[in-house]
This record gives C-alpha cells, structure tokens and sequence, in this order.
C-alpha cells in the first residue's frame, strides 16, 4: 500500500462527493460508490487517490491535492484559520477544512479585497517571499491630501525601527472633501505596511483594499465574502500578467 492512502470517507469529502467525513458515511450507505470497480460501503476503506478510481453512482471522482480558492475577503473577518472570537476567511470557505488550508499571507480584520486560500505551502511560500517581490496592490482611502514629500517617501523608501520599506508605486486616482484614493503596489508584505507607510506621511488610511497580486484581480462578479476556484495553472498565468 502506497504511503499516499487515504480513508475512503476523507477522500469523499476531499472530491465533494460528500459535505463532510460523517456525511460521506450516508453516502456509502445511500449511493453506489466503487473502488476499483468493486461496490464498498466501508468508510475506513484505504484509497490511493492517485490510482484508485473512485466513483459514486457511476461518476469517475477526480482528486486535486493542492486546491486555490480566491476570495474577496469582507471587513470585519480574520486572516487565520481559527480565532476563539471571530469569524476566519475559512468560515467563508466551506469546502477548505481549516485543519489543511490557509490563507496566503494576511490582510487585516478591517482590510478588504484579494485574498487566497490554499492547502499548497509551496505555493504561499514563493508568492509571499519578499525575494520574489511579487507585487500586491492596495486602493487606498486616506485623510487629508498626500504631499509631494509624501509620495516621494512612499516611493522611494521608509525607514521604521524595524525595516525600510523597498520602492513602492504610487498612483493617485482623486482627491475629494478631504480625503485621498490611491492606488499602492509594494511587493512585500510587513504587518500592517501600508497603513504604517501613509501614517508615516501624514495620511491616515480609512479604507484599504487589496485589488491585485501581480497581474491577478478580484474575478468579475466576485462580491465581498464570495470565493471562485482556481486552477494552478490559471492562477499562475493571472499572477504572471501584467497589472
Ligand atoms: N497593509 C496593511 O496595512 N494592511 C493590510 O491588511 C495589508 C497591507
């Protein structure tokens, strides 16, 4: 047996076959389902995903190890796969068991926009690393006008304590009873960075959402709180293009 296995009712619940491992259960017991051809209503029956073919009611299953989902993440949810008080980007993601998939990075509870969600850690790895420098875009709201000065240093660089921040790309887009939208690119990804960067010049940010990472934008249609899936490789093509 291949080190690859797994029980029948956690792949039926992996391929959606079944909302759950106990609701995989009444589907053995309800359906049809085959391993290798041969009728199998036991739950802890050992599959290997990669070379068994499963099916329900005659229905090939197909399995997918890594899975990407992008979300339009709301304000007002955490980027984290549990938290005692509140709702998790995974809530909002009922097919992504939060024991395996995570968010890709983080956006503050308050922060909107483009968020993934994967079970790949290879993938998150490389799209987070700063060596990678892939870059993440933010319309921003913030008080007041932003100076010349003000740009200058969003630019070309801030020094905290704790870091200097790489070049970044400003656009403005309107200034308005007060307040500034912007559009920010930077292509790392420091705790709370772009709130800390227009603090720094003087411009409270009061809205902030993420709207691409690299060339990827919030899919067409895609309304706060709703999540599409991807392929890997239509993901790495929308990540590849130019924004
Ligand atoms: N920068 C921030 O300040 N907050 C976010 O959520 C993302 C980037």
């Amino acid at each position: 047996m291949s080190k690859t296995t797994m029980r029948l009712d956690r792949f039926l619940a992996l391929t959606n076959a079944a909302k759950s491992r106990s609701d995989a259960k009444k589907v053995l017991k309800m359906q049809a389902v085959t391993v290798n051809g041969t009728i199998c209503r036991l739950a802890e029956q050992q599959v290997d995903p990669e070379s068994d073919p499963v099916m329900v009611n005659g229905v090939l299953l197909t399995y997918r190890k890594y899975r990407y989902f992008v979300l339009n993440k709301p304000a007002g949810v955490i980027s984290a796969t549990k938290d005692r008080i509140s709702e998790t980007v995974l809530t909002l993601i009922p097919e992504a068991d939060p024991k395996d998939y995570f968010p890709v990075g983080r956006l503050d509870k308050d922060t909107e926009g483009l968020l993934i969600i994967t079970n790949d850690g290879a993938f998150a790895h490389n799209l987070t690393s700063p060596a990678k420098k892939v870059p993440k875009t933010y319309f921003t709201k913030t008080e007041g006008q932003v100076s010349e000065e003000g740009i200058r240093m969003l630019t070309c660089g801030i020094t905290f304590s704790d870091y200097t921040t790489k070049p970044a790309k400003f656009e403005f887009l309107s200034y308005e009873d007060g307040f500034t939208e912007c559009l920010l690119t930077i292509t790392e990804g420091h705790f709370h960075q772009v709130k800390r960067m227009f603090h720094e010049v003087g411009n409270d940010v009061v809205f902030l959402k993420r709207i691409a990472i690299g060339g990827l934008r919030i899919p067409e249609g895609l309304m706060a709180g709703q999540y599409k899936e991807f392929s890997r490789e239509e993901l790495d093509e929308a990540i590849s293009q130019l924004y």
